[in-house]
């Protein structure tokens, strides 16, 4: 990937756990269900098939010792794992040493105290696992030294943009090192195209009441939140947006003069509104489109993508979801459209009980509890979302709980699910939450890890508090 930077280290990688996998009779691949872990897994598979090597694809919401050994006890000799497996090294290397199977890993997660040969992981080469190359990035570098002779993998440039910006990776609204790398990529190989835009999400398939209404983001008073503020503000605009039949266009709809016109407006508006500049700087982004997909489509633009794939696989339904990457879409569209009018609906009714309840102030972060009434899947998105709303503040790290849905026959809850958001404000004063969340759950009898500034752990049921309060002391200590 010659256009990746200076990172020949990671090409090397990349090329020596391509060939591990050309040499095996078959690969089960394994990864995570979520846009990113989706995006990972299709990126993988097509370049597995397109390299000729028979595979299998399987799913996990956490991959913890019980999913390893499952995995172990297959007939498969290989295992590729993309988008987790870094920070489970510890216990998938000693399933390697009994000779049960040879891990292929490409994640960019916090790696354990472990290591293997066929380690594909940005962290290994100084690349920043939260910001510069996402899971799908990991298996796009894969994909690339898997190409056979005159053959190009290039176009899966596209899906790795998803997972980058599912996985939030964006810095001040664009994306940066390896991850711009693999978007130089996708503009050479014609399926990504860049240009500056508002930031707000739902520009393909959001009518621009609801584009203007819902985004939260960039908090525009009058505006966000308040639906017939919205339309004053656009039917006092000196262009008609609405299409021939009087129904409000969206965003893609509108061309570049009327475009401008609405962003000029809501950029004064939110100056004349006191909206602090970086706010106001916020407003305005990169936006990454898919050319190769249908307008009008969440598939076009690469944050409604990645929405839609999480609506998905956090549903138990990562199968629709990468039918949608694979671009087998008979019914499978259709359906994960469906999925998302579901996950929008948990996404706010989620946001309403964080602002009904509030969260609990300690001295180094704010917490809130949601029982039964958050999914587990996603109460770290909603946490993510409901920083910045009244009473929550962005400054200060974000712990979540929720109970975990038990598979067991007696449907008793053990198991409590905790997800954990600061900002890149935090982290570059020394938050880690990934060593947080490791280290205050196994205090506890549990297990996490993640990222600097995403993370997430199982606990024990009851020991919450006592989680808390080793979790404020670590988060002090960090930023002590
Ligand atoms: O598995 P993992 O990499 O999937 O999870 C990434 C999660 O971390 C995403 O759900 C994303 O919302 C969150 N994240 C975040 N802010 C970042 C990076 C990631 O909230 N800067
Ligand atoms: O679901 P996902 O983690 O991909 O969401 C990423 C961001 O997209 C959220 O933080 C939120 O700001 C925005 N979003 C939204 N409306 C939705 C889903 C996501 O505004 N229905
Ligand atoms: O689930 P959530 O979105 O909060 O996860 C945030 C990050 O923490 C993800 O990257 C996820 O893979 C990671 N995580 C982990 N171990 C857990 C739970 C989450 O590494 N037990
Ligand atoms: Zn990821």
């Amino acid at each position: 990937m010659a256009s990746a930077g200076p990172v020949p280290a990671l090409e090397e990688r990349a090329a020596a756990c391509a060939d591990r996998l050309r040499d095996a009779d078959e690969v089960l691949l394994a990864s995570h269900i979520d846009a990113d872990g989706l995006t990972s897994a299709a990126i993988a598979s097509r370049a597995l098939e397109r390299a000729g090597i028979p595979f299998e694809t399987v799913f996990s919401k956490q991959l913890d010792a019980d999913e390893i050994a499952s995995i172990a006890a297959t007939d498969y000799e290989t295992v590729l794992f993309t988008d987790f497996g870094s920070g489970q090294l510890d216990l998938i290397a000693d399933h390697e040493r009994a000779g049960e199977f040879t891990p292929v890993v490409a994640d960019h997660h916090q790696p354990a105290d472990a290591d293997t040969e066929f380690h594909l992981n940005p962290l290994l080469f100084d690349i920043d696992g939260s910001s510069e190359l996402s899971g799908a990035g990991a298996a796009y570098v894969l994909a690339r030294a898997l190409e056979p002779d005159g053959t190009d993998n290039r176009d899966l440039a596209a899906l790795a943009v998803v997972g980058a910006v599912g996985d939030m990776q964006t810095t001040d609204g664009e994306l940066v090192g390896a991850n711009q790398s693999i978007v130089s990529e996708g503009v050479e190989a014609g399926v990504v195209e860049t240009a500056t835009d508002l930031t707000l999400y739902g520009k393909q398939t959001r009518p621009l009441p609801k584009l203007l209404e819902y985004a939260s983001d960039a908090y525009i008073p009058g505006i966000t939140n308040d639906e017939s503020g919205a339309l004053r503000f656009l039917d006092g605009l000196d262009v008609d947006l609405r299409d021939g039949d009087g129904e409000w266009r969206c965003w893609v709809d509108l061309n570049e003069d009327e475009r401008s016109t609405v962003s000029n407006a809501l950029l004064q508006r939110a100056v004349s509104r006191g909206v602090s500049s970086d706010r106001i700087e916020g407003l305005v982004g990169t936006s990454y489109v898919l050319t190769a997909e249908p307008e009008g489509t969440e598939l076009r633009d690469v944050s409604e993508f990645s929405t839609l794939l999480n609506a998905t696989a956090r549903y138990e339904r990562a199968d629709v979801g990468l039918a949608v990457c694979l671009g087998n879409r008979d019914g499978a569209l259709d359906c994960a459209q469906k999925l998302l009018a579901n996950h929008r609906r948990n996404l706010s009714e989620g946001l309403r009980f964080v602002e009904r309840e509030g969260v609990t102030r300690e001295e180094n972060l704010q917490w809130f509890h949601a029982g039964d009434e958050i999914r587990e899947t996603i109460v770290g998105i909603v946490a993510g979302m409901a920083v910045g709303s009244d009473g929550i503040e962005r400054g200060t790290p974000i712990v979540a709980f929720a109970e975990k849905t038990d598979d067991s026959d007696d449907g008793e809850v053990t198991e409590v699910k905790v997800s954990s958001r600061g900002t890149p404000a935090l982290t570059r004063r020394g938050l880690d939450l990934s060593v947080v969340m490791r280290e205050a759950s196994q205090a506890v009898g549990g297990d996490g890890g993640g990222h600097n500034v995403a993370a997430g752990a199982t606990v024990p049921k009851g020991t919450e508090e006592e989680f808390v309060e080793r979790a404020d002391e670590l988060v002090g200590e960090q930023l002590g």
